[in-house]
């Protein structure tokens, strides 16, 4: 009697069983297919060989670049950004600033014309052989939940401690990372989720100085900051700006934009002009209607 009462429990408990193990073995096979989808995928062109950066001197020659088909952002772009100099790249909102640095980053390749750093087409290396010479700093920075100390390494694995601290000085940070509780050792939470966005961007600039290497990208928050933020990340782009890199930065601010070596202004999918402040002002352009309407607001 025991045995008939216990007998559809038994067939349910197994049904059970085997269905849930069909369907594990089920996800499985899905799993590896993806994988092996993976695996037969092209690999990447480009030598893996170390890239040859020269004097890190940027040049975007010729370039056409669309992100969809029948909305192109470039159309015969060319841009020169000389070496240890400071380039500003100006222009309305979505006129392809961002754009022009992921292209120098490697993010994306231009669909024609070419991305030359020291003379040398990028095209024909790995992207991130390229990037072993480039630091991107921007607000969004990848931060991740340990402390401050290593997340600053990150950007220079075996970094020294001293190292550590004098990028921070210089980036401007080690004020408020002194004022943490546990100073360099204090943990800022998933994503630097604790931190504000101007101390977001100094432990970018931290980064990138520390990093040390001959290009730097830059692109200013669009965010504002306040007063005292502003001032510290405006002293950290100084020391930053100090070092003699190739830097191209979007800034939002002409008055940063104003101490550029030179200035391009982005418009209509290619370099509508580009010179010193000076020289733009004179021109009576583009940027001239920028600068005067900037004035204006001031
Ligand atoms: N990932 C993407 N996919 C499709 N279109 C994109 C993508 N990123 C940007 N765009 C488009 O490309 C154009 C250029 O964008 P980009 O971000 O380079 O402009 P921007 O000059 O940096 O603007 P902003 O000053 O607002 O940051 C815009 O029309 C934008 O909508
Ligand atoms: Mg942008």
């Amino acid at each position: 009697m025991k045995q008939i009462i216990m007998l559809p429990l038994f067939i349910i408990k197994m049904t059970t069983a085997l269905f849930v193990d069909l369907t594990a073995y089920r996800n499985l096979s899905i799993a590896k297919r993806r994988i092996a989808e993976v695996a037969s995928e092209e690999e990447e062109q480009g030598v893996d060989a170390a890239f040859p950066v020269g004097d890190a001197g940027i040049e975007l020659a010729g370039v056409d670049f669309a992100y969809e088909r029948d909305n192109p952002v470039f159309c015969g772009l060319d841009l020169v950004c000389s070496p240890g100099r400071l380039t500003a790249l100006v222009g309305d909102s979505g006129c392809g600033k961002s754009t022009a640095l992921s292209l120098v980053a490697q993010y994306y390749r231009p669909d024609k014309g070419s991305v030359l750093i020291g003379g040398a087409d990028t095209a024909a290396y790995a992207p991130e052989r390229v990037l072993e010479n480039v630091s991107i700093v921007d607000q969004d920075v990848f931060l991740f939940d340990d402390s401050i100390a290593e997340n600053v390494r990150y950007a220079k694995p075996g970094a020294s401690d001293e190292e550590i601290r004098a990028a921070c000085r210089l980036a401007n940070a080690d004020g408020f990372i002194e004022r943490m509780p546990e100073g360099y050792d204090s943990r800022i939470g998933e994503n630097g989720s604790r931190l504000s966005g101007g101390e977001r961007q100094r432990l970018s600039i931290a980064r990138a100085i520390l990093r040390d290497s001959p290009i730097v990208l830059f692109d200013e928050a669009t965010a504002s900051l306040d007063i005292e933020n502003e001032l510290a990340v405006k002293r950290a782009i100084g020391n930053l700006l100090a070092r003699r890199k190739t830097v191209i930065m979007i800034a939002h601010t002409l008055l940063i934009v104003r101490t550029a070596d030179s200035i391009a202004v982005i418009g209509d999918g290619h370099v509508i002009e580009q010179g010193t402040h000076e020289e733009l002002v004179a021109r009576g352009g583009k940027y001239a209607a920028m600068w005067a309407a900037d004035r204006q607001l001031a």
